[in-house]
């Protein structure tokens, strides 16, 4: 149950900030037992989820982002917002062409989830092609990684470059492990994108919760804070500034998140209702909502922790509409 000085505190940013969250906790004891990570991303992200109550002049200019983020739920599902959301995805899908990456990434290494296929694979090609060092497929089937790698490689002629590493998103045993051994292993990390993620068709559960949340918050969440001691002593040793990055969606926009009406401390037990007035939870939706709390999420980690405290960035990325 959340204090509610707690969560005042966040409605309140920026005049009052709760004093800590799960990174710091994370940093002060690197041994912190999985259960109790857990448990802190869970008080995060249930303390977060009303941050998009904050009036939009009330976000520190740093923290604007591109994607659009409503102040509150119903704003979010009003004809206007939902209108002009679909004028800009037409816009940026007809019109608006993603300059090619350049730079130099030698000497880096990145990490990107869930690269066996879809935009994780083709972003792993592009951080190969741009000269990394070290690029991780993180991604739950060695088999298809291999297969991922070999491809990476004879379509950019660099050999040696692509490693893969095992990660299950739908364990928390495994998403700690996959941290363990990244930061005991690699010399550094200067990139990670988490980009695994699901839509699911069928209901199911994962470590006590929907699977869609399981895998596209909680265990995201989780893997971003196992990391962030690994980004930030990269950023000391090598006079660097690691980025850190969440792959969210435009469609975080069309979430209705009426589990946010849950009591308080009680959003992942709301979330855990397959069925709520006698309807089936729409699985659809529940997509949305998961990209929509990535997002929430983010903003608020960010606002706890601005650019000036934290040797690392953290961003949020939308693809748009993608053939994957
Ligand atoms: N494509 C789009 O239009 C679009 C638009 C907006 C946002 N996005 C976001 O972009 C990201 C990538 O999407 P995509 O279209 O490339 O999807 P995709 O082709 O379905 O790829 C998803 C990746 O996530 C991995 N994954 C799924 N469950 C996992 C788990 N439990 N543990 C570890 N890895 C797991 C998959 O591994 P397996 O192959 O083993 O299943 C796969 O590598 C997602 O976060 C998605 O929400 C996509």
């Amino acid at each position: 149950m959340l204090p509610r000085k707690v969560w005042n505190s966040v409605i309140s940013y920026p005049k009052n900030i709760p004093s800590r969250c799960g990174t710091e906790r994370l940093k002060a004891n690197p041994r912190v037992p999985s259960r109790c990570a857990l448990a802190l991303v869970k008080r995060d992200l249930q303390a977060h989820r009303d941050i998009s109550t904050l009036k939009a002049q009330e976000r520190p200019q740093h923290q604007k982002t591109s994607l659009p983020i409503p102040t509150n739920t119903s704003q979010a599902r009003s004809p206007t917002t939902i209108m002009a959301s679909i004028r800009r995805f037409f816009y940026s899908q007809l019109f608006v062409t993603p300059p090619k990456p350049t730079g130099d990434l030698t000497g880096k290494t990145v990490i990107v989830t869930g690269s066996n296929v879809g935009l994780g694979k083709e972003a792993a090609r592009h951080f190969t092609q741009l000269n990394a060092s070290t690029v991780i497929l993180a991604v739950r089937s060695i088999e298809k990684g291999e297969a991922a790698r070999k491809d990476i490689e004879s379509t950019t002629g660099r050999s040696n470059v692509v490693k893969v590493m095992q990660l299950d998103m739908s364990s928390y045993k495994s998403v700690l492990d996959f941290a363990q051994k990244a930061s005991k292993e690699l010399e550094r990390v200067d990139i990670a994108v988490l980009n695994a993620g699901v839509t699911r068709a069928a209901w199911e559960v994962f470590e006590q919760d929907e699977s869609t949340i399981t895998v596209n918050v909680v265990s995201t969440f989780l893997l971003a804070f196992a990391l962030l001691p690994k980004l930030k002593d990269t950023a000391s040793k090598f006079n660097t500034r690691p980025t850190l990055t969440i792959v969210s969606s435009e469609v975080h926009e069309w979430a209705t998140f009426d589990e946010r009406n849950a009591p308080e401390g009680k959003l992942f037990e709301r979330l855990n209702e397959k069925v709520v007035n006698g309807k089936e939870v729409s699985l659809n939706n529940r997509y949305q909502v998961s990209k929509l709390l990535e997002v929430l999420f983010v903003r608020a980690f960010c606002e706890r922790y601005p650019e000036s405290d934290i040797p690392v960035t953290v961003n949020l990325v939308n693809p748009g509409f993608c053939h994957s």
